[in-house]
């Protein structure tokens, strides 16, 4: 398959006549693509029905004439201030009750009817208008769904919403008293119109509860993309997107994933590293003109799986950002690597956020391809350069890797609602496990959690997945590598009882988890053979082999029966490579010990090197400058 390269342009930010030569400079850089529309509502439609679409017909015959293909996308991220007069309950409600205003963007509740009319129709409009438009050669729905924490929203509109899909799910409202165990404190609902929203409860309200209205907000997501692609689809061929974020679990992505033709994500390495990432003040600063090496790799997975195969970065950092803590300028050879890293994760586009920088409001500070004075920045010719490479680059297929690790967004939610201590937290035990694989050099697939079929996987981890669909169950039971389960794994059911007989319940493996402790930071527990347990310890029973023991007083803490283990607790770093290398090399999959800030992937028959590293490294022969990228049959 061929890689692209694209931008993200604002033709409403800039005169009309400066157009033309945006979109020349653009196809000379080497772009393929370029992403347009998502914001622009008040000015496609200024006041209630008055369409001026006649702008953006002329932005896409004059980016289609350079020879751009045209991703399009609804601009039901930003509703104009007149919506609001329109419907002035539609803004989504924080957890203390206050509306979250206009005046930025995302200020809409995805449950308030109204609303979700008016974005079926700007859709409708667009689609009616574009969807056979040669120019336009993908869509973009919306914008970055839960961005600004906007997925969870406690109105009325979701109040409502709430009660009539609990009552779609229960049926009875004693069924729903018994799977939520509401016989507890006396907290029996008589009939479904009287459950509220899970907040400004005295105390912690139910988990079962909790846990719930996570699912039903997660399906209120799905609900609002699918009337957008349904219209879409309706009056286009061009394949159907949407652009998700890094750490971002409050949606279940690969719900919203099946509907569409294409994940994307938006990929802002630097500003990550500094806001999304548990890490020590030192790997911090290391990294801190290149950013964490594990973190865009992970979601690069992540996103290959929610889109089935196909996915972009539909943002790329290009230079500083504007909204992390610090926002320093990235190494030389950066918005270059981080584009290539996604090529040998199976990428079909990367596009740089954005074109120009933008001289006014919110984002001014914001890099793009181009300085306000429209002189080239680092990107555009970090951007010239992979372009020049694309041109010589031998086929790169994603391939299936050796490794399957698990996500599951419902395990996410699970453990937010009832963590049980400080600090746990999910993805953080998920990722620490990828970034343990990575520096053995291994190439991960992330596998949804309703996977049925591992062939071809010769390690399957599902750390801390707290419900195992029977799905998973079937195609672990019936597949004959090693699996790794735990901690936390299939300790909860699905609506978030314990149960009994006692976790995780795997049939063939004589193991109960027995009790379990949340540890504080300083209360490390050594293992035999070197290597921590942290933050979280579970005490196992049964009789099965012990392979891995506390030092002091043996007690196990990972054994397994036949090809599954079940780890009892959370590992550091040394601890975790030592279990992952030995099963590893059991199973006859080749590991390496990559130097600091040097990764590697199999792309196919395609191996890349990448140094995330700001000095030069020497690995296998190869020495790679900072920043560096390599790549060999
Ligand atoms: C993304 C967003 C863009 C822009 C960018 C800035 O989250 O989709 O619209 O705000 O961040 O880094």
């Amino acid at each position: 398959m061929k890689r692209t390269l694209g931008t993200c342009y604002y033709p409403e930010h800039w005169p009309e006549a400066q157009w033309a030569e945006d979109a020349t400079r653009m196809a000379e850089v080497g772009l393929t693509w370029v992403r347009i529309g998502e914001f622009a509502w008040s000015r496609l439609e200024p006041t209630p029905g008055d369409l001026r679409f006649d702008w953006l017909d002329r932005a896409t015959e004059t980016l289609g004439a350079a020879g751009l293909k045209v991703v399009l996308g609804t601009p039901t991220a930003t509703p104009p201030r007149w919506m609001l007069d329109k419907h002035p309950d539609m803004l989504a409600v924080d957890a203390e009750g206050r509306p979250r205003g206009f005046g930025s963007r995302r200020h809409y509740c995805f449950s308030h009817e109204g609303y979700l009319r008016e974005s079926a129709r700007i859709t409708r409009l667009l689609a009616e208008r574009y969807g056979a438009n040669p120019h336009v050669a993908a869509w973009q729905t919306d914008n970055e769904y839960g961005c600004h924490d906007t997925v969870v929203s406690y109105s009325d509109a979701a109040r409502v919403a709430f009660r009539a899909w609990c009552t779609a799910r229960y049926g009875t409202i004693k069924a729903l008293n018994d799977a939520w165990g509401n016989v507890f404190w006396s907290m029996d609902y008589n009939e479904f119109n009287q459950i509220d929203l899970p907040t400004l409860t005295v105390t912690e309200p139910n988990p079962a509860h909790a846990l719930a209205f996570r699912r039903f907000s997660s399906d209120q997501v799905a609900r609002f993309n699918a009337v957008q692609v349904e219209i879409i689809r309706e009056l286009s061929d061009a394949p159907i997107s949407h652009n998700y974020m890094g750490r971002e679990v409050a949606f279940d992505h690969y719900d919203t994933g099946r509907q569409m033709e294409i994940a994307t994500w938006d990929s802002y390495p630097m500003g990550f590293l500094e806001d999304r990432i548990e890490a020590d003040a030192a790997h911090k600063r290391r990294y801190a003109r290149q950013g964490d090496p594990d973190f865009q790799a992970f979601h690069h997975d992540l996103y290959r799986a929610v889109g089935q195969g196909r996915w972009w970065v539909m943002e790329q950092q290009p230079g500083p950002v504007n909204w992390a803590p610090y926002n320093p300028t990235p190494l030389p050879g950066m918005p270059r690597l981080w584009a290539w890293e996604a090529f040998a994760h199976g990428a079909e586009a990367v596009c740089y956020f954005r074109w120009r920088q933008a001289p006014f409001a919110q984002e001014q500070m914001h890099a793009g391809m181009l300085r306000p004075d429209s002189a080239p920045a680092q990107a555009f010719h970090e951007a010239a350069q992979v372009a020049r490479e694309l041109a010589d680059l031998p086929e790169v297929e994603a391939g299936q890797a050796p490794v399957g690790l698990v996500f599951d967004y419902a395990a996410a939610w699970a453990w937010a609602v009832q963590p049980q201590g400080r600090g746990q937290d999910y993805f953080r035990l998920v990722f620490e496990t990828y970034r343990a694989l990575r520096k053995l050099g291994q190439s991960v697939d992330i596998l949804p959690p309703d996977t049925d079929d591992l062939t071809g996987y010769r390690l399957v981890l599902a750390p801390g997945a707290v419900t195992l669909s029977d799905r998973f169950q079937a195609a672990m039971a019936a597949h004959d590598g090693p699996v790794i389960l735990g901690p936390r794994t299939n300790a909860k059911t699905a609506e978030m009882h314990m149960p009994v007989p006692l976790p995780p319940a795997i049939p063939g493996l004589d193991v109960t988890v027995a009790r379990v402790e949340s540890l504080r930071p300083d209360m490390p527990v050594p293992l035999a053979g070197g290597g921590h347990l942290h933050l979280w310890r579970e005490e196992l029973e049964g009789a099965e082999e012990v392979i891995l023991a506390t030092a002091e007083d043996g007690q196990p803490v990972a054994m397994r029966a036949g090809h599954v283990t079940y780890l009892g607790g959370w590992l550091d770093e040394a601890a975790l490579i030592r279990l992952l290398s030995a099963a590893l090399q059991e199973t006859g999959v080749k590991t390496v010990a990559m130097p600091e800030g040097l990764r590697q992937r199999q792309a196919g028959g395609i191996r890349f090197l990448i140094n995330y590293g700001a000095e030069p490294v020497t690995f296998e022969g190869v020495t790679l400058p900072p920043a560096g990228v390599h790549w060999m049959r």
